[in-house]
């Protein structure tokens, strides 16, 4: 058995530059394992650079990102995947001519750590996914049918059905009525403790990050202004003024 505390992605002064500016600059946070790790800060702050950066969808151009101890920056997204760092973008870009079973079996095929698993196993994986999200009932409709919410449901069950250990996951409640986003933080919650995943988790509606986070990372301007319990960041005057004071 892992240690409860074990810490399972870093990151340590994690830089990146677009041009002559840092979306990122000297970015560091632990993410331990079994955790959900909120990230918050005002538009353009940098959290979808720090989650591409630890993904390997862009290289930094400095710093470094450990998995498990082990260095990954500089690694493609599929090696990534394959180490077991799921991925939920902020944009869905499913494949909207195949139906939601096809979409998330795609995904276990390919994505993750079971790398070169038969057709059927990734269909098997597929179905037990969606059973988990209550989404079984749709498994056969086309994705182009789906509300925009449901398609990020899917992006989450294709991250899933990778069986990863981290997910990383970038707005997923935007738009919701207050009963969706009840629904959609249980399902985040028994992710984390049913499927045992580690989540860092990119949201703009605090009331969804602030009740289910157990510590919160707040980036403003490419840069950590607070890391600390929920409560903590809610309290503090830097991120009060940067960001939650706005309204
Ligand atoms: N591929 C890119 N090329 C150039 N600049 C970029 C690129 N991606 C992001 N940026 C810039 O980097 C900064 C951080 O952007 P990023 O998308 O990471 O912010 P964010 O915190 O995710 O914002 P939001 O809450 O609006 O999604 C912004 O100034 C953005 O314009
Ligand atoms: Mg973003």
């Amino acid at each position: 058995m892992s240690q409860p505390s074990e810490v399972i992605l870093e990151g340590e002064r994690v830089t990146k530059y677009f041009g002559g500016s840092a979306a990122l600059k000297d970015v560091s946070f632990q993410v331990t394992r079994g955790e959900i790790l909120g990230l918050i800060g005002p538009n353009g702050a940098g959290k979808t650079t720090l989650l591409n950066v630890v993904n390997g969808v862009l290289p930094p151009s400095g710093g470094t990102v450990r998995l498990r101890g082990r260095t990954i920056t500089g690694l493609r997204p599929h090696a990534v995947a394959r180490l077991g760092v799921a991925r939920v973008s902020q944009s869905p870009r499913p494949f909207t001519s195949m139906t939601v079973l096809e979409n998330v079996a795609v995904g276990a095929l390919f994505g993750g750590q079971d790398r070169g698993s038969k057709a059927s196993t990734a269909l098997e994986q597929a179905e037990s996914t969606l059973r988990f999200m209550g989404l079984h009932d749709k498994r056969h409709l086309p994705v182009r049918s789906l509300t925009l919410q449901e398609k990020k449901m899917i992006e989450l069950a294709r991250a899933l059905a990778t069986r990863p250990e981290v997910t990383l996951i970038d707005e997923v409640m935007s738009g919701l009525n207050p009963a969706e986003i009840e629904e959609s933080m249980r399902l985040i919650r028994r992710v984390r403790d049913e499927l045992k995943v580690t989540i860092v988790w990119v949201e703009h509606v605090m009331r969804a990050i602030m009740g289910t986070a157990e510590r919160v990372m707040v980036l403003n301007y490419g840069q950590v202004i607070a890391m600390g319990t929920p409560d903590e960041v809610a309290r503090d005057q830097a991120v009060i003024d940067a960001y939650l004071g706005r309204g």
